[in-house]
């Protein structure tokens, strides 16, 4: 086999070996699939501009989020069902996570108990993400469970109150094979048939609002964070609603298709949010690069989503690890390249502007 030298790589293998009902699940957007393309090519539209001849001794990929080290600003999005790309499912991804000092997100929609993946991170910060439930004493003690397993902040999800039309996956004929499930889920109330609109009425008896965001940051003494959002009054009335953290996220093209890239977005966010609580993206990250871009940009660090599960695809943590420190040393080279000894000294003026 071709060695696998970056993300993209790891990708490519693993739409080549995983059934096809599957790969159209991971790698798919919604509809025309418009907003998965315009996120790298926000991504690609923006060129570095490199500085020369600087010291870099002592230099290193570190940040600190949430009075948290990590050890480069990179966490693992929350991404459901991982048990159907590897039987160690997100016990994999997690180890890789916390192998090199990383953060790890997990999906409400996961297949393993959140228990064993707090075990699995041997003492690494890991995240617990929040979808809501039909009924509300559901959701409340699923983050009550989160907070007692050991998880150090919420990502509730605002950008999917119903899923997107995501019609590759829909092609192939993908449903959850019987021995993957949301175990989280189990005993719960699932959305009730109702009489009226088929979307409004009976999809989105779980519908996140901000009232309910503001109710869970009250109940709880994590740092709750907000992800999805793209529009700058949002991210304010995310943080009316309590919010610590806001995650600039169209859910990797799969939520609404046409919504703007999340690299497009975020620097009205940043903007909106003036340094009140740090910003986050994710979304097409692949690269190194796209991590310095990001945070040129105003983000603090980024997530990645699909890159991570397709290595977990190829073997498990090993290959999940793999991949991670492809991602970290990627960017310590494009830090070096450009000048950057830590990350605190990026800035705008890493960005080549056509018209200064
Ligand atoms: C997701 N994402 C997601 N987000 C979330 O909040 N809860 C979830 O359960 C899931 N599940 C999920 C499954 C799959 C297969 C994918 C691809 C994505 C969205 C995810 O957290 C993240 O926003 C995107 O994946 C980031 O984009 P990239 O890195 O995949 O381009
Ligand atoms: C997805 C949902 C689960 O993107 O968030 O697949």
């Amino acid at each position: 086999m071709t060695p696998l030298v970056c993300l993209s790589d790891f990708e490519c293998e693993a739409a080549r070996i995983l059934p096809a009902d599957r790969a159209a699940y991971l790698f798919g957007g919604s509809g025309d699939e418009v907003s998965l393309v315009a996120n790298r090519a926000a991504f690609d539209a923006l060129s570095l501009l490199p500085r020369m001849g600087r010291d870099l001794a002592g230099g290193h990929t570190g940040i600190t989020l949430f009075g948290v080290r990590y050890e480069a600003p990179i966490i693992a999005a929350p991404l459901a069902y991982q048990r159907l790309f590897h039987a160690e499912g997100e016990i994999g991804t997690a180890r890789a996570c916390a192998a090199f000092g990383l953060g790890y997100c997990l999906s409400t929609l996961s297949s393993t108990p959140m228990e064993a993946v707090r075990a699995a991170g041997e003492g690494a910060p890991q995240w617990f993400q929040l979808y809501a439930q039909p009924r509300v004493a559901d959701t409340l003690a699923l983050a009550r469970r989160a907070e007692e397993a050991g998880f150090s902040a919420l990502v509730i999800t605002l950008d999917a109150p119903v899923n997107g039309l995501r019609n590759r996956e829909m092609r192939a004929g993908f449903t959850l094979p019987p021995d993957v499930r949301a175990v989280h889920l189990d005993g719960f109330a699932r959305a009730q048939a109702v009489e009226g609109h088929p979307v409004f009425d009976g999809l989105l008896q779980g519908a996140m609002t901000w009232a309910f965001f503001e109710q869970i940051a009250r109940a709880s003494r994590l740092p709750v964070l907000a992800k999805g959002v793209l529009h700058p009054q949002d991210a304010v009335l995310a943080l009316e609603a309590g919010a610590s953290g806001i995650i600039v996220s169209n859910h990797g093209g799969r939520a609404l298709d046409g919504a703007c890239p999340a690299l497009a977005a975020l620097p009205k966010v940043v903007e909106a949010v003036a340094g009140r609580v740090p910003v986050l993206l994710d979304s097409g990250v692949r690269r190194g690069t796209d991590i310095l871009k990001a945070l040129a940009l105003g983000a603090h660090a980024v997530l990645l989503g699909r890159p991570l599960v397709a290595a977990l695809a190829l073997g498990g943590a090993a290959s999940a690890a793999q991949a991670l420190r492809l991602l970290i040393d990627e960017l310590a080279v494009a830090m070096a390249l450009s000048g950057i000894r830590t990350l605190e000294e990026v800035s705008r003026a890493l960005l080549w502007q056509e018209r200064p």
